[in-house]
C-alpha cells in the first residue's frame, strides 16, 4: 500500500528563524511525496519577517500576527502559546519544526509537546553556559532541546553539547547550518545594490564597517558605549565608513539615533532585505555585531567580526581565529575596530575564509534525516568539515 506523506508543521516567528528556515521548507516541499508541509507563523517579528517570507517566497498557511510595538517576553510567550493551539489541533501534524532560540521556537516546542507531538529542533545544542547571556536565548534553546525528540545540530561541538546533557546519540544528526544554505542563494558577485544609501556606501570606495545590534543584554548603556567607539573609529580613520541597518527594536533605534545624529560616514538604514544585506557583508571590510546570524555568515565570506559580548554560543569560528569577543566597553571596542583598521598582519590573520558552520547542504540533511526518523530510509553521514572520525 502506498504510504501517505508525513505531515510536517514548520513554525517560526522572527527573521533569522525564517532565513534559516527557508532552505529547509524548500528541501522538504522537494519530496512531497515524503512530506507535506504546512507553515505558521507567530509573527513575533512583522517588517523584517515579511521581507525574508517573500524573498523565498514563502506563503504562511497560517499567520498569528501577534507582534506589538515594544513587546513583552510575556506577550510574546502568551500570545504565540494561545494562537498555536488552534493550528496544532487542525494540522496534528506528524512532526513540528522549530528552529533557533527565540520564544516562538520555545512555545511552539512546548505547544507540540502538549499534544505529545514530536518536535524537531534545527540548530540545536549551542551554548553559552550562562543563563542569562544570551538572554533569554540561552534558556529558550535548553528548553527546546529538552522538548525535542529530534536535534539537528549544525556542529559537532553542538552535538557533542547535547551529548554531555544526556540527550540520546542516536536522536542527534549533525547537519551543518541552513545559513549557509541561505547564503549561497544569494551573494552574487555581480549584485546590483537597490538600497540608495547602500549603493552610496559601497560606491564611495571607503572600508565599510557593517554594523548590526539587537541583543537585549546590550540595551542601554553597553550599546551607547559600543556605538561611541565606533563614531570615534571612523573619526579617526578618514578612509572609513560605517553602515549600520538598525534593527526595528524601539529600544535599539532610540540609542542608535542618540549617537549617531549627522555623523558624516556613518550611513543609518532600515533593516535591509536578505539579498541586499548578504551582499553588503560580502563587500564590507569587516562586521561589528551582537548578532548571532553574522557569526555565522561573516566567517564563510572571509570577513573579521568583532563580537560585541562577552560569551558565544557559537565558538568554532573564534577557535578559527575569524571572530573575537570585544564585549561593549567603549575603549576596548575602539581599540578593537582601530586595530584592524590599521594593522595589516592583524586584518589579515582574521580575514580568512572559513566553514565550520556548513557547506550548503544541511537542508538536503535535515530532510535525510526526517526520512530516517520515520523509518523511510537510511541515516545520512554527519557533516563533518575538518574529517574527523
Ligand atoms: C527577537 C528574539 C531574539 C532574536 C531576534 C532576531 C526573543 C525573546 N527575541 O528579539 O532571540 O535574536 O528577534 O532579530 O525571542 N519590531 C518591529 N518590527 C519587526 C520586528 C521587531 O517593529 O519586524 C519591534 C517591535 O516594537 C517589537 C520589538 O521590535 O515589539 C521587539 O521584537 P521581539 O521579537 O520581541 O524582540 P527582538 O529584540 O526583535
Ligand atoms: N539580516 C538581514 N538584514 C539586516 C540585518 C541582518 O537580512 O538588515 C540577516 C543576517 O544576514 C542574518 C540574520 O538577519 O542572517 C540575523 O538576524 P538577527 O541579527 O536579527 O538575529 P540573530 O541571528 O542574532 O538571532
Amino acid at each position: 500500500m502506498r504510504k501517505m506523506p508525513k505531515r510536517v508543521l514548520v513554525v517560526f516567528g522572527t527573521r533569522p528563524e525564517a532565513i534559516k528556515m527557508a532552505p529547509v521548507i524548500q528541501a522538504l516541499r522537494s519530496s512531497p511525496d515524503l512530506f507535506r508541509v504546512t507553515v505558521a507563523v507567530t509573527a513575533q517579528h512583522r517588517e523584517m519577517l515579511d521581507q525574508v517570507l517573500s524573498l523565498f517566497d514563502v506563503i504562511p498557511d497560517y499567520d498569528l500576527d501577534i507582534m506589538q510595538e515594544g513587546q513583552t517576553l510575556f506577550e510574546v510567550t502568551t500570545r504565540s502559546l494561545v494562537g498555536l493551539e488552534r493550528v496544532l489541533k487542525e494540522i496534528r501534524p506528524d512532526i513540528v519544526l522549530v528552529q533557533g532560540d527565540t520564544t516562538t521556537t520555545f512555545v511552539a516546542a512546548l505547544g507540540a509537546f502538549y499534544f505529545q507531538i514530536p518536535v524537531g529542533h534545527v540548530e540545536a545544542g549551542l551554548r553559552t553556559g550562562d543563563r542569562y547571556a544570551p538572554f533569554p536565548e540561552e534558556i529558550n534553546r535548553h528548553l527546546t532541546g529538552v522538548l525535542a525528540e529530534i536535534h539537528f545540530a549544525p556542529t559537532a561541538r553542538a552535538r557533542a553539547a547535547l551529548l554531555r546533557e544526556g540527550v540520546d546519540p542516536e536522536s542527534v544528526y549533525v547537519t551543518g547550518n541552513t545559513v549557509i544554505d541561505a547564503l549561497h542563494q544569494v551573494v552574487r558577485a555581480d549584485y546590483a545594490f537597490r538600497e540608495p544609501a547602500v549603493a552610496e556606501a559601497v560606491k564611495s570606495g571607503h572600508r565599510l564597517i557593517l554594523v548590526t545590534t539587537h541583543r537585549r543584554e546590550n540595551w542601554g548603556e553597553p550599546l551607547t558605549n559600543a556605538y561611541r567607539a565606533l563614531k570615534r573609529a571612523v573619526y579617526h580613520h578618514p578612509d572609513a565608513a560605517i553602515v549600520f541597518p538598525v534593527h526595528k527594536n524601539p529600544r535599539v533605534r532610540q540609542t542608535a539615533a542618540a549617537v549617531f545624529a549627522r555623523c558624516p560616514r556613518i550611513y543609518l538604514t532600515e533593516p535591509l532585505p536578505y539579498g541586499e544585506f548578504a551582499n553588503l557583508m560580502a563587500k564590507s571590510h569587516l562586521v561589528v555585531t551582537d548578532s548571532g546570524g553574522l557569526q555565522e555568515e561573516a566567517p564563510a565570506l572571509g570577513k573579521p567580526v568583532l563580537v560585541l559580548r562577552e560569551v558565544t554560543e557559537r565558538p568554532e569560528a573564534l577557535a578559527a581565529g575569524t571572530v573575537a569577543l570585544v564585549g561593549t566597553e567603549e575603549e576596548r571596542v575602539f581599540t578593537s575596530v582601530s586595530r584592524l583598521l590599521t594593522c595589516t598582519e592583524a586584518y589579515r590573520r582574521m580575514a580568512t575564509a572559513v566553514n565550520p558552520y556548513g557547506d550548503g547542504k544541511a537542508a538536503n540533511r535535515i530532510s535525510a534525516a526526517l526520512v530516517h526518523y520515520f523509518n523511510l530510509g537510511p541515516r545520512p553521514d554527519d557533516f563533518n568539515p575538518a574529517g574527523e572520525t
